[in-house]
């Protein structure tokens, strides 16, 4: 078997071999975040297929390419579509464009999610800045030998969320008049959603939203030295005394919503990253 640096480089040859530019940022793009792809400009899309080592996308409501292009001045890469631990794959697979990503030249990771929102202050489609994680996800993508050219075996977890990059986005949110709220992120494995007394213990533990995505990305990127920008869209209310059965479609509905907002914000923020 390939070891995973030898990975990294077909995927990243195959990637250069298309497009030429050396990104600064790269995106991970939740449920609902089409919008924010449309306006990347002299773009190249990748599907996943077509580059070595990445495992195909399977939930519908994800499209699956890698948008190679630039936006507001800035050489980016978007990933339209990730890849869940719940859809079966391991850690190591769903972590895997970060570090292609990484192997690119990418800096700032922006990773995005729709999550339930347990916090009694969040309405359906406020936008949450992410300060902070909680992983209860039972795994890790750097469980097993440490490649010491990729990482730390023992990363620091002190701030995986930039601090700067947060007051950023949060500046950038008020200018433009966007509901967001500073918050903690716990991840579960799902699939399926939690119960009445998980949602109360999660909230106990002190996390704001709850997602099945999110932290393994975030973990690998803390171990590859990138900055991490993390923002969650509240698709469901998880108010354990009056939680409602949710269904997907409304979720998507209320993602679409956040997603246009994200689609506002985040191009401002890496304007301002670019200068
Ligand atoms: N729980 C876990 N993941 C989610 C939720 C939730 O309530 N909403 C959207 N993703």
């Amino acid at each position: 078997m390939l070891e995973l640096s030898a990975k990294i480089q077909d995927a990243q040859q195959a990637v250069k071999a298309r497009w030429s530019k050396t990104p600064k940022v790269g995106v991970i793009l939740g449920t609902g975040l089409g919008g924010f792809a449309s306006q990347i400009v002299e773009s190249v899309a990748i599907p996943y297929g077509e580059i070595p080592h990445f495992p195909e996308s399977t939930v519908e409501s994800h499209t699956g390419q890698l948008v190679c292009g630039v936006l507001n001045g800035v050489p980016v890469v978007a990933m339209e579509g990730r890849f869940h631990f719940y859809e079966g794959y391991s850690m190591q697979q769903v972590t895997f464009p970060v570090r292609v990503m990484k192997a690119l030249g990418v800096e700032v990771l922006i990773v995005t999610n729709a999550a339930g929102g347990m916090n009694h202050q969040h309405e359906l489609a406020d936008l949450i800045l992410i300060e902070d994680h909680i992983n209860l996800m039972g795994d890790n993508p750097l469980r097993g030998r440490n490649d010491d050219k990729l990482g730390p075996r023992f990363p620091d977890m002190c701030h995986p969320y930039d601090r700067v990059l947060l007051a950023l986005a949060q500046k950038t949110a008020r200018e433009l008049g966007i509901p967001a709220h500073k918050g903690v992120f716990v991840a579960v494995a799902g699939p399926n959603l939690e119960t009445r007394a998980e949602y109360r213990m999660l909230r106990a533990m002190g996390a704001d939203v709850v997602g099945m995505s999110t932290v393994p990305e975030v973990i690998v990127a803390t171990h590859a030295g990138l900055r991490v920008l993390g923002v969650s869209i509240v698709t469901d209310l998880c108010l354990p005394d009056a939680l409602e059965p949710v269904e997907i479609k409304k979720i998507l509905e209320v993602a679409a919503k956040g997603g246009e907002r994200l689609a506002k914000l985040l191009p401002k923020v890496i304007e301002t990253l670019g200068k």
